[in-house]
């Protein structure tokens, strides 16, 4: 059974005297008040000296877990990192965080703090270092979210260390249609192997839950990257998709293994994106759309499906081929000049994946070359599988 925590209301009174969301109808925090009890509550048993917060907003939760810090660990430090630098509900108007700043501005909180925006986790962690005894994610909930995050911070996390989740259950409770896709956190839960599990009301309707990490989390990791294995509901972009991998691949040993997974992993889940898109027509005009705002388009693979492609694309006008580096390139195929892709540099357009290797996928992340995947329901529907 999951442990239970003693809820810890006590810090919440002061921060909600003095924050004013900027008009009616923004949220102070975005976790209920007995959600950011159990915070509070985990907190108190747990003293931690180094907080990493991800996924801020206003900063109404900032602010209650600045001032619990401040009255059960003063000498703790804490980090609030978040992607972006101006509030989401209301970019115009407030930068995020701006509710922990009024706050602070008059409670003057005992502890280090610092705000971190504009970028995501792997931009900031190597500057906040080791030693992480508590961490709160509350970011995007769908796939891969917080499970990449997790494993972003879990290197730098102590034995010992507290991890509170958000929104475990906001797929089945947000009122958003998109909601029904948002289990980032519960992916997170459940796959994850900890010394102990906390969820507080056993009920699903109960929305936030932490465990302690111990030697199994790290032993069994493995759950845990598996688990992105699940089809994404979005494709990080492709800089922080190099940030994430090199930070993985700094930390999780059996270097080469992981890299040739993670390439899969990620070529699959561009083609499960791509099969997201209605039917084949769809796609199809997606691709030529997608196509047309750059300037020269090269086709990587010299194969039938190349060919087709070019078929596909109709009227518009290819620069060329390439094909991996391993691969010769004598010739020209179809009239056109083969390239290696390492040829292919930044700036200089659009590839079109129209082959089975996703050899070619790092050299274009590396260099982020605009790209285009195409699903496999496309190449059936054209008797190229
Ligand atoms: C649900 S709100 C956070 C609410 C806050 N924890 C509270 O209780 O008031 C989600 C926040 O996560 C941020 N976010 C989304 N994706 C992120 C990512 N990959 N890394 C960091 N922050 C992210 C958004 O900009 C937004 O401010």
């Amino acid at each position: 059974m999951y442990r239970k925590t003693e809820l810890f209301y006590e810090p919440l009174k002061e921060p909600y005297d003095i924050m004013k969301p900027i008009e009616e109808g923004f949220p102070a925090g975005e976790m209920s008040k007995e959600e950011q009890a159990f915070l509070c509550g985990l907190i108190r048993a747990n003293s931690p000296k180094k907080l990493l917060e991800i996924g801020v907003a206003a900063g109404g939760t900032t602010a209650v877990i600045g001032n619990c810090l401040s009255k059960v660990s003063p000498d703790a430090r804490m980090y609030s990192v978040d992607i972006s630098s101006r509030y989401y509900r209301a970019p115009e108007k407030e930068s995020t965080g701006y509710l922990y700043n009024q706050v602070n501005e008059r409670l003057r909180f005992a502890n280090f703090h610092k705000f971190m925006l504009g970028r995501s986790i792997p931009f900031w962690i190597d500057e906040i270092g080791a030693g992480i005894d508590f961490l709160v994610l509350d970011t995007v909930h769908s796939l891969p979210g917080e499970v990449l995050d997790f494993l972003c911070v879990l290197p730098y996390l102590s034995d010992g260390a507290i991890v509170v989740m958000h929104d475990i259950n906001y797929n089945l409770l947000s009122t958003y249609s998109n909601g029904v896709n948002s289990y980032a956190t519960k992916v997170l839960f459940s796959s994850v192997r900890a010394g102990e599990k906390y969820y507080d009301f056993d009920s699903p309707r109960t929305n936030i839950a932490a465990f302690r990490v111990n030697c199994d989390t790290r032993e069994d990791v493995w759950n845990v990257f598996s688990s992105l294995s699940i089809t994404w509901e979005y494709i990080p972009t492709m800089v922080d998709i190099k940030k994430y991998t090199s930070i993985f691949l700094r930390h999780y040993g059996i270097t080469e293994a992981l890299e040739e997974w993670l390439k899969s992993l990620l070529y699959l889940q561009e083609k499960a994106q791509a099969k997201k898109i209605g039917n084949v027509d769809k796609e199809i005009e997606h691709i030529r759309e997608t196509v047309k705002k750059h300037n020269s388009t090269y086709i990587y693979g010299t194969g039938l499906k190349g060919a087709r492609m070019v078929d596909l694309l109709d009227k518009i006008q290819i620069s060329g081929f390439c094909v991996s580096d391993n691969y010769p390139t004598e010739g020209e195929y179809l009239g056109k000049s083969v390239r290696h892709i390492s040829e292919v540099s930044v700036g200089e357009g659009i590839v079109v994946l129209a082959s089975d290797s996703e050899e070619c996928l790092w050299h274009i992340y590396e260099n982020e070359i605009p790209h285009v995947v195409v699903s496999d329901r496309l190449w059936k529907t054209y008797n190229c599988l």
